[in-house]
């Protein structure tokens, strides 16, 4: 088994940044980029997810390398919820891609495991492929809780009924939160020891093949500079990426990267 058997998936989280305009531009110049071609039948999946405003435009510009998502998505298919958009309204347009439990959403909007939960089976029960995060906050890392944190969010965010999407459907992504935003980048073993136990978590609630299926991103702080030795790990299989997504040259570096990488496996 190669290391990266499950693919790499390079994910730009663009947050509430990019008008419309910087969506084309930033396309225009990834499209021409001779990369991007390759990328369809090689192991790299390439996502961007653009604010809403913005989806129409990215789902429209984008080359066929490149797939699109959702920050967020409701959990009921229609109805009085303002301020949120449905599968219904995505899938129209074509969006099959949606993150669920980004920590700012946590932190700001008052999601919970619940809520988190119930979006992300949704959005699996419609079609979708969900990058789902978790990721315990500085002081929780600094009074030893890491642990316990990240096995309560795998447990009451991900429930029996997604057993059938845990074949790569469902992707995870381990942000810890201090890494988020802060140009501190956990290191390659800290992050690797969380993602081990994520997998873990995975292996004994749902299986070797659910577990070994099931592809975990690591987020926080990614750039060019320091992908590579994340993506040596063993159990990192791409990255969530915020600030380093947010202009093309370095989103194309990140990509780049993962090519590489995926190539002398
Ligand atoms: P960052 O954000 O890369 O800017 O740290 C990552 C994320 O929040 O997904």
């Amino acid at each position: 088994m190669n290391q990266h058997s499950r693919g790499i998936i390079v994910a730009g989280n663009w947050k509430m940044n990019q008008t419309n305009a910087d969506t084309s531009s930033f396309l225009r110049t990834v499209n021409e980029h001779p990369l991007i071609p390759t990328l369809q039948s090689s192991p790299v999946t390439s996502l961007i997810f653009p604010s809403f405003l913005s989806l129409m435009t990215a789902q429209n510009e984008k080359g066929s390398s490149l797939e699109i998502g959702s920050q967020n998505t409701h959990w009921e298919d229609h109805g009085a919820f303002t301020g949120e958009v449905s599968t219904t309204a995505l899938k129209e347009i074509g969006i099959h891609w949606s993150l669920t439990g980004h920590s700012e959403r946590r932190q700001y909007f008052g999601e919970t495991n619940q809520s988190v939960q119930n979006r992300t089976l949704h959005l699996l029960k419609n079609g979708f492929r969900v990058i789902l995060c978790v990721g315990e906050t500085q002081k929780e890392r600094e009074s030893g809780q890491t642990k316990t944190v990240l096995e309560n969010q795998m447990n009451e965010c991900i429930s029996e009924s997604m057993i059938p999407y845990l074949n790569g459907t469902l992707v995870i992504a381990y942000e810890p939160v201090w890494a988020i935003g802060t140009g501190l980048t956990a290191s390659p073993r800290q992050a690797e020891e969380a993602h081990q136990l994520l997998r873990k978590n995975l292996w004994d609630r749902f299986g070797i093949e659910a577990s070994g299926r099931t592809s975990i991103l690591y987020g926080g702080s990614v750039k060019p500079e320091n992908f590579e030795e994340l993506l040596e790990c063993p159990n990192i299989d791409g990255g969530l990426v915020g600030g380093a997504s947010l202009s093309a040259h370095s989103f194309l570096s990140l990509l780049e990267t993962a090519a590489r990488v995926a190539e002398k496996d």
